[in-house]
């Protein structure tokens, strides 16, 4: 049991450090920028918080007086395996997106959706109201109800799309697959077991990564719901090669003035992907589960596949009048 004297004294604490968080928090406004943009003081602020919350001082995350949870303007939709992490942190180097951390699952789980929109507002993170709120969660992108139920919170919502070349997509959809089971001690069939049905010898139709990968039948779902100018397509192959040129489009897709730079973005040879780094802070890359080492497969397999998903992508291509270099 604490004394009177000591309780006093945390409460004392606790108000010095909320008048400290205010005073930095006006720094960030006034810089205009994000709070890891501040780097020594992010550090401070962030240690504070740290502290408070293994105190259990905290249970909510701190946030700034102006700064509120908000339903999103802006989701990244899928696909699963295109790049959609990658996308979501390199965009949340802008000063003006603030990415929700997790995938909230919301519009693609029945049981999260039927909790409602307090819910899912609640799994936002705070924003200043010139900021755009932006989730990810890939499987809204192969979810029936997915583009009814968005257009119900919101038909002038931004959506992003990332596409891969499909096999790719399908071989990193597997890998992906393959590591978690064999985190669980499991065995995973091969994968040209999987995908040829041996019977036929043909590309077997019912393993749900190749379902996945036939972009044109999810995608006309949506454009029943959402005009074509509302669904912004990133070629989740230029995003590994080239970031930069994809988040400028998506910045002007989203309205926003170029404010993710080279500065902010770098090649990292050990990784050999792109990380990021913001002006005074650390340096970050994704994870190790992304960017595997994908398993070599037969070519024979690989020719079954891409002649397989040719005609999806004629269509695919003719409906979002772009076309991808995927042979
Ligand atoms: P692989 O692991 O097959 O290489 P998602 O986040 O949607 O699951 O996509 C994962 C894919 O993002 C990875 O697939 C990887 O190729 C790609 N990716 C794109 N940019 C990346 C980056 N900067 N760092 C790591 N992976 C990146």
């Amino acid at each position: 049991m604490k004394s009177k004297g000591q309780r006093v004294l945390s409460i004392a604490i606790i108000f010095c450090v909320t008048v400290c968080l205010t005073y930095y928090s006006n720094v960030k406004v006034w810089n205009g920028g994000r709070l890891s943009e501040l780097g020594e003081e992010s550090l401070t602020v962030g240690s504070v918080r740290k502290l408070l919350e293994d105190e259990d001082l905290v249970t909510e995350r701190i946030h700034f007086p102006g700064q509120q949870k908000r339903l999103p303007q802006s989701l990244i939709i899928g696909a699963r395996k295109c790049g959609t992490r990658a996308l979501l942190e390199f965009l949340g180097l802008h000063p003006l997106i603030q990415p929700a951390d997790q995938e909230v699952h919301f519009f693609d789980n029945d049981t999260n959706y039927n909790r409602g929109y307090e819910w899912y507002r609640d799994h936002m993170p705070y924003s200043y109201p010139e900021q755009i709120t932006l989730e990810k969660s890939p499987r809204y992108f192969i979810t029936e109800k997915a583009p009814e139920r968005i257009h119900r919170m919101n038909s002038s919502i931004k959506l992003i799309v990332l596409l891969r070349n499909p096999t790719t997509r399908v071989i990193s959809d597997y890998t992906q697959v393959y590591y978690n089971k064999l985190a669980k001690g499991k065995d995973m069939e091969k994968f040209e077991d999987l995908v040829i049905d041996r019977k036929t010898n043909e590309v077997n139709t019912g393993f749900r990564a190749i379902q996945i990968s036939i972009y044109y039948h999810h995608l006309l779902r949506w454009l029943k719901y959402f005009k074509r100018e509302q669904i912004h397509v990133v070629d989740g192959d230029k995003l590994i090669t080239n970031p930069l040129s994809e988040i400028k489009r998506v910045e002007r897709f989203l309205g926003l003035p170029s404010k993710v730079t080279e500065n902010n973005i770098y090649f990292n040879t050990t990784r050999g992907f792109y990380c990021m780094r913001t002006p005074k802070t650390e340096q970050k890359c994704l994870g190790l589960t992304k960017g595997r080492k994908h398993p070599y497969i037969e070519h024979s397999v690989l020719q079954k596949l891409n002649d397989f998903f040719r005609p999806h992508n004629k269509k695919l291509f003719s409906l979002i009048s772009h076309t991808f270099d995927w042979d």
